[in-house]
């Protein structure tokens, strides 16, 4: 499932799904990349790398899907979609991760719009997506998609409701899209947090 991006003056990369093991290296390089800052926001607060070789770990290893966008075979951008299973309500959640050279460029939104095919795909009818309640990329992110983000305890979440999105990519999920074809629609997730706590032992109730 190869996304190339042929049209897009924005970003020269692909978007393809990852395979869960053979590419976790990929994955696990991309994460250990981001800043601090970014590890910040995408991680809760939670900044080491030896938490994050063990969450690209677990991702490979729980049916968690990776959306990847590909520059020169190295991963600058991720969307992820978590198995329900993961999640105390029964609701898949989504993150997201761009590394800074390869923002403001329609990446985060492409891997959005993919992202919502494959759960579409998946017969998911709502995303979850969480992140800190001063990230204004995010939520611009977020909004895109139509996620409506409340705050709570420091965070902003927010559901999609699939039913509402346009995503011709489900008919089609081969088909070419470009960077700039994507910047549609968007939203955040919230769950996983628990799932991060539980790696540290924490058993936060979300
Ligand atoms: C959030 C993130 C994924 C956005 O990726 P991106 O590739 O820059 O996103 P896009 O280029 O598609 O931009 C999406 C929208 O957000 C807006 N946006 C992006 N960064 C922004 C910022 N810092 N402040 C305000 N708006 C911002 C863009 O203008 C765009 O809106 P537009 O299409 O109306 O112009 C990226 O900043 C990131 O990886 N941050 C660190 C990790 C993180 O916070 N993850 C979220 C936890 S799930």
């Amino acid at each position: 499932m190869n996304y190339h991006n042929t049209a897009s003056i924005r970003a020269k990369g692909i978007v393809r799904t990852l395979s869960q093991q053979e590419e976790l290296p990929l994955l696990r390089d991309h994460l250990l990349r981001l800043d601090r800052t970014s590890r910040h926001d995408r991680f809760h607060g939670f900044m080491d790398d030896n938490f994050i070789e063990r969450y690209a770990e677990k991702c490979a290893n729980d049916g968690t899907v990776i959306i990847a966008y590909i520059e020169d075979g190295v991963v600058r951008g991720a969307a992820e979609l978590h198995p329900p299973e993961q999640s105390p309500d029964a609701l898949p959640e989504i993150a997201f991760s761009v590394e800074s050279s390869a923002r403001r460029k329609g990446v985060g939104s492409i891997l959005f719009r993919k992202l919502i095919a494959e759960a579409c795909a998946k017969g998911y009818r709502s995303l979850r997506i969480t992140t800190g309640a001063q990230n204004e990329a995010m939520r611009a992110l977020a909004n895109k998609f139509g996620a409506h983000l409340t705050f709570r305890y420091g965070e902003s979440t927010g559901n999609i409701d699939l039913a509402k999105q346009n995503q011709p990519e489900v008919a089609s999920s081969a088909m070419t899209t470009t960077i700039e074809a994507a910047r549609a629609i968007t939203s955040f997730n919230r769950a996983y947090w628990g799932m991060l706590m539980r790696m540290y032992g924490l058993g936060r109730t979300a």
